[in-house]
């Protein structure tokens, strides 16, 4: 008997429950025995391992998984999102670090210590240190702060002539970018020096910071690391006035520090720079009187007089004896108006002699504008009164007040409170001339017979203001400016500023004739 072959109706997939149910046989027996029992079989088959079919899934998602590229890429994006995460994780773990351990400092350009930290970190370094520290602190970005001085062919500073030398000393500082500097052993400093990308200061250059950035508990090392810069940029003004000029909305050093001038090498009439240098020097010592009263604590001179009598060299001589910088405002400047006038003074640099030149020009001003209505960028005497003693006006302050024309002035410029002491720096007298002499011939005169023969010459020609007695004697009057140029002129040689000293009358200048012809003269 051929064994029955079973029919199977299949009504799920492979891997769901069958149920079999066997078929009569199409080929029914013929030898008339009983065909085996029909038997329906349960089958409930294990899960399969491999994946069901695609068209099992209703989304086809399986099908998707099955994808060995979509599942790397799915793998690879989890890949990623766990390293941004990282990262991210990283990056808001350091700043917090870097706000829990470290600490910065920022600098900007307007601050007076910027230029002291940039020359404190040119400063050279001990670069005895370790191989890592060395190339750590090693600079990369610098910039170049190069000062000139011209020295004589013997070495002497500031000695001029023509066979001067220009001595250039280069200073090299940290550039734009981020360095460290070791400031002790195992202290580092980081450095950042950036430039902003607009210009945004007064003066139209771009605006700069610097910040240091320092462990937290290095912290301390601040103060040391400023303290130093400021003994450092004191040490370079050691023997120097600094002069500041306004420009646009603030005050900036005018060029470099100049050499100190000594008091003695101007010389006033007797008795007046004596006279001033002890006024000066009582007011300073005075500072708690004020206070104890009340009063703002400012003084105001006026010094006025012929041109070249030694105002403005007085002025910088009394800033050198005091070690004082001198803060120079012209007032006839375009642009200078009453507002920024009044805030320039309320913004003195520190330690400064305020030095207002020919103030007269105020006055001027005002005349100018009256007709027409013009006003033009400048000052005007009213701004100037409150600025020198208004509510604007700034405290602590000696303020020095210069005109050639003191008959200009208005009476309220000059009264106490504003100007407190008035000099009159006039024409040289015959004591000056003599200290002059002195000070230029000392050495070579022999018992001071050629100064006696200047002097005498001086009076012949009436520059001491003639002789009242002897109305033959012209009166005149000549300027201390002139004597020095004379003995300028004459170095050394006394017999020759003797014979020259005609040339200290003043010249009185025609005013040139128009020409008929006109101002372009025909070839000949
Ligand atoms: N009394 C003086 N002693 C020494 N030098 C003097 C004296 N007066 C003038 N000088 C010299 O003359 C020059 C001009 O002097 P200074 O500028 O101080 O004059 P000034 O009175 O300010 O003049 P102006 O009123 O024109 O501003 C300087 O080089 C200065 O050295
Ligand atoms: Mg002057």
């Amino acid at each position: 008997m051929s064994p029955t072959t079973t029919p199977t109706i299949t009504t799920a997939p492979a891997a769901a429950t069958t149920l079999t149910t066997p078929a009569p046989s199409s080929t029914a027996p013929t030898n008339g025995s009983l065909a085996p029992t029909p038997t329906a079989t349960l089958a409930i088959p294990t899960p399969s391992p491999t994946p069901a079919p695609a068209r099992s899934s209703i989304l086809g998602l399986d099908a998707l998984f099955t994808n060995p590229v979509f599942a790397g890429g799915i793998g690879l994006a989890g890949l990623g999102a766990a390293a941004a995460f990282g990262r991210r994780a990283l990056i808001s773990g350091a700043a917090l670090l870097r706000r829990q351990l470290l600490v910065n400092i920022e600098i900007s350009k307007r601050d007076p210590s910027y230029n002291w930290v940039l020359a404190w970190l040119a400063q050279p370094r001990d670069t005895n240190t370790g191989f890592l520290a060395r190339r750590l602190t090693r600079l990369r970005n610098l910039s170049i702060s190069t000062a000139t001085k011209s020295l004589s062919p013997r070495g002497v500073p500031d000695e001029g002539g023509a066979a001067a030398k220009i001595h250039a000393d280069f200073r090299v500082q940290p550039g734009f970018g981020r360095h460290v500097v070791r400031h002790a052993p195992g202290v580092y400093i980081a450095v950042n020096r950036e430039k902003a990308g607009t210009a945004t200061t007064a003066t139209g250059e771009p605006h700069e910071t610097l910040t240091l950035t320092l462990l937290w508990m290095h912290r301390h090392v601040l103060a040391d690391v400023f303290t130093e810069a400021h003994a450092l940029a004191q040490s370079f003004q050691q023997g120097k006035t600094v002069v500041y000029t306004a420009r646009k909305m603030e005050w900036a050093v005018l060029g470099k520090p100049r050499l100190k001038r000594p008091l003695g090498s101007v010389i006033l009439d007797e008795g007046v720079a004596e006279g001033l240098v002890g006024d000066v020097k009582e007011f300073l010592r005075a500072q708690q009187w004020y206070t104890d009263r009340g009063v703002p604590y400012r003084r105001g001179y006026l010094l006025y007089g012929p041109p070249g009598t030694g105002k403005t060299s007085f002025i910088q001589a009394l800033a050198g004896e005091l070690d004082y910088s001198v803060a120079m405002i012209n007032l006839s400047e375009v642009g200078m108006t009453d507002d920024l006038l009044a805030q320039l003074l309320t913004q003195l640099p520190e330690k400064s002699i305020l030095l207002l030149e020919d103030v007269d020009a105020a006055l001027v001003n005002r005349r100018q504008r009256d007709p027409d209505g013009y006003s033009g960028r400048t000052v005007t005497a009213s701004g100037l009164l409150n600025a020198l003693d208004g509510l604007a006006a700034g405290e602590d302050r000696i303020a020095f007040l210069t005109t050639n024309h003191i008959d200009r002035l208005d009476p309220a410029l000059i009264r106490p409170g504003r100007v407190d002491m008035m000099v009159r720096i006039g024409e040289a007298t015959r004591y000056q001339a003599a200290q002059m002499w002195d000070r230029y011939y000392g050495d070579i005169d022999e018992g001071d017979k050629g100064r006696e023969r200047f002097l005498r010459r001086l009076d012949e020609l009436g520059l001491f203001g003639g002789d009242s007695s002897d109305p033959g004697v012209p009166r005149r009057h000549t300027s201390t400016a002139a004597i020095q140029g004379l003995f300028q002129f004459n170095k050394g040689d006394m017999e020759g500023a003797i014979k020259m000293a005609e040339g200290l009358i003043p010249r009185t200048f025609e005013p040139e004739q128009p020409s008929v012809e006109g101002t372009i003269k025909a070839p000949a």
